[in-house]
């Protein structure tokens, strides 16, 4: 299933009014459903970050779970969506730049965040989350942004989804026949390249300069000379 060359993402559209959170419900239903169905929910109560991090989730916001069903877990599928929403908010007028390993910002603020998460060899779900037009809460104003705040006028939220959803078909299809492609494009929308990063890891801290995201994914560090190797997975990037 899915391993054509058609179009599969958003073959079906679960449209929800409220949800704990999308990929939970998608979790819940993936092996019943054929892959590239969507959830797709108006607020969620409980939207999820990486380690149970809260995603503030208010009506106006895009929040959406693809799910997928590759041949083999890779995590590079995180970057499917990335770059999906990176195309989609270039169409809208704006500059974003990949935060690897999982967020989307434009402007020095996050505007989206991806959340992969499944089960091998069974499906992978894509939580994708993109503040549209949605109010950013007091706490997060300075670190999180929206596109109606960037562009000042509220956006057709299916327009966006639309468009959205015409970039994943597109990238989940480079990603499975050429994701050496994939990467390159990765690498060239990554904008922590060349600047200095915090690594966060449970208790281990590493600090050094982020020369190059590699092939399978991981994040080349350069720490006083020396190249590291950082793999995808729970860590924290903070920029200087
Ligand atoms: P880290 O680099 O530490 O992983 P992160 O930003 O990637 O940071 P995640 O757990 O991936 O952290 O994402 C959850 C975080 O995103 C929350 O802790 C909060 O700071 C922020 N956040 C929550 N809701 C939103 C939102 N709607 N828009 C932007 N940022 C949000
Ligand atoms: C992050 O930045 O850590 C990822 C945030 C992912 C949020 C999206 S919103 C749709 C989907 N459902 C969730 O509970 N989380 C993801």
């Amino acid at each position: 299933m899915g391993e054509g060359r058609g179009i599969s993402v958003g073959i079906r559209v679960i449209s929800l009014d409220e949800v704990d959170s999308t990929n939970e419900y998608a979790k819940k239903i993936a092996r019943k459903v054929p892959e590239g169905t969507v959830v797709l929910a108006k607020r969620q109560t409980a939207g999820r970050g990486r380690k149970g991090r809260r995603w503030e989730s208010p009506e106006g916001g895009l929040w959406m779970s693809v799910i997928l069903k590759p041949q083999r877990v890779d995590s590079r599928l995180v970057f499917v969506g990335a770059l999906a929403v990176v195309d989609t908010l270039s169409e809208f007028g704006l500059s974003p730049g990949i935060k690897w390993p999982n967020d989307v910002w434009v402007a020095g603020r996050k505007i989206a965040g991806i959340l992969t998460e499944g089960r091998a060899g069974e499906y992978t779900v894509l939580g994708i989350g993109l503040n549209v037009n949605n109010p950013i809460p007091p706490e997060l104003q300075g670190d999180a942004v929206s596109m109606l705040e960037l562009i000042g006028t509220p956006l057709p939220l299916d327009r966006v989804l639309e468009r959205l959803l015409f970039h994943l078909n597109a990238w989940y299809r480079v990603f499975k026949e050429r994701p050496g492609l994939m990467m390159a494009k990765v690498r060239e929308r990554t904008f922590i390249l060349g600047r200095t990063v915090k690594i966060i890891q449970d208790y281990n801290v590493l600090i050094g300069r982020a020369v190059d995201v590699l092939d399978d994914g991981s994040l080349l560090l350069d720490i006083d000379g020396q190249l590291r190797r950082i793999l995808y997975g729970d860590v924290s990037l903070r920029l200087f």
